[in-house]
Formats: structure tokens, sequence, C-alpha cells
């Protein structure tokens, strides 16, 4: 899978990105992370990626310009990548949604305006390979751009956070560590929390040696070796 991060502090991605899991998937080549600086794309002299908003009222929004430009040329190297705008207002991220953007499922993606017609309703393809993600700031970003190129909207979480990256950041983890050979095992998220596998619960709990520690001990039935019964056991401690 490869990202496209479209944002105005790139400096933001740096760490994420070096680190653990993200970092040997991309050596081994099973995910990208391209970043974006949106004011590289304003044609304004200072860089100028915002104005106040129409109407009146508090803070500020992101013009048009810029982002229509940054997202067109992004577009031309990911042609069939979907338009993402990471924003309090949209669509919570799910394991389910997680999965699906992994597999580049385009069916699945779900139109920030149903009226538009999409790439994947219109049948043109049903999968990507390439995910564009807008990180948004102040009080948003003017609403042509939503209208005439955001695919899809995806919050976090109900609450409000100073900027879009930091959901990008949660997005790409997530989503990264299901795309095949990214994780050593790759069974090893077939049976975790919010798996299907195990009908969406929050995992049994785990174990390891010693048995007994500080007076604590391992539940009996984990120590006997009886897969039968530890399996038992395991779906009884779904939560
Ligand atoms: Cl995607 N962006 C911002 N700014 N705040 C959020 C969010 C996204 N998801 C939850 N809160």
């Amino acid at each position: 899978m490869e990202f496209h991060v479209l944002t105005i502090f790139p400096e933001m991605f740096k760490g994420f990105l070096n680190e653990s899991i993200l970092k040997k998937a991309q050596g081994k080549g099973v995910i990208e992370i391209k970043l974006h600086d949106i004011r590289d794309y304003s044609k304004d002299k200072h860089r100028k990626v915002d104005d106040t908003p129409y109407g009146g009222g508090a803070g500020m929004v992101f013009t048009p310009q810029p982002l229509f430009d940054c997202i067109k040329n992004v577009k031309k190297k990911a042609p069939k990548a979907p338009v993402i705008y990471l924003t309090p207002k949209g669509q919570r991220l799910t394991q389910t949604k997680v999965e699906k953007l992994a597999k580049g499922d385009w069916k699945f993606v779900i139109p920030s305006d149903p009226e538009r017609s999409r790439r994947g309703s219109r049948g043109m393809s049903t999968k990507f390979t390439q995910l564009i993600l807008l990180c948004g700031h102040y009080e948003g970003i003017d609403q042509r751009v939503i209208d005439a190129l955001v695919d899809m909207e995806i919050s976090i979480g109900d609450y409000v956070l100073s900027g879009g990256e930091l959901a990008a950041m949660v997005m790409i983890d997530a989503v990264s560590r299901l795309v095949p050979g990214a994780i050593g095992k790759e069974a090893s998220h077939e049976e975790e929390t919010f798996s299907k596998k195990l009908g969406r619960k929050k995992e049994y709990p785990h174990y390891t040696k010693p048995a007994e520690f500080r007076g604590m001990n391992v539940p009996d039935v984990l120590l006997t070796g009886h897969h039968a019964e530890i399996e038992k056991w395991r779906k009884n401690h779904l939560q």
C-alpha cells in the first residue's frame, strides 16, 4: 500500500515513520509513505493556505486553491487512490473499515457526498493500492474541496484534535499492519481484538512464563496442553 499524506506539517511524521513495524514494512517495500507539503502548492507569495470564513465566526479555513492543486498533482501519481479527508465530522474508523482499506476495496469507500458519481459506483475499478490522506486544520477546509475531490471523510473518535495528522498516523498504522507481509506471521492478526474470528470482541487474556509470579497463578487450564479446553476457556474470556 502506498500512502500519500497531504499536510502542512510533514515533519510531524518523521519520527513515527522511522520506528517499529512501519519502518520494517517500508524497508521490505510492503508499504510506502509519501509526504506532500500543501504549502508547496500555494500560489500566494507567503505560502498562505488559509483565510477567514465567509459569514464570519472564529478560526480559519483552508482555501481551495492549494488543496485543489495538491490533490490534482498527487492524483497524477495515484489515479485510482481514494481521497480520504481526516475530520472529526467523518465516519468513525473501525477495524472492519481498516481491513477493507488494507484490501483496497473500492466498493466499501463511503462517499462524502452520495449524490456525486464515484469511481466505485461507476464500476471503473474496485481495487486500489494507494490512499490519499488529507489532513485538515483550523476550522476545516473549504466545502468545495470536499464536494469536488473527497471520496470519504474519516474520524478516529468523538473528540477534537488540533489537526488531522495524528489521525492519519493512526490510520496508516492500523492499515499497514494488515497489509500482507507487514507483520512477520500473518496469522497473528487473524485472532486478535476486534478480528472477525473473535466475533469483533476484545481478546482473551494472555499469560506467559513463569506459571506463578508474586503469588499470582496462570489459570490451570492453560498449563494442561488440552487444546479443546483452552479454546473453550479463551472463548469464554472474550469481552
Ligand atoms: Cl480525523 N481530525 C481531527 N482534527 N480531529 C479528530 C479526528 C480527525 N478524529 C477525531 N478527532
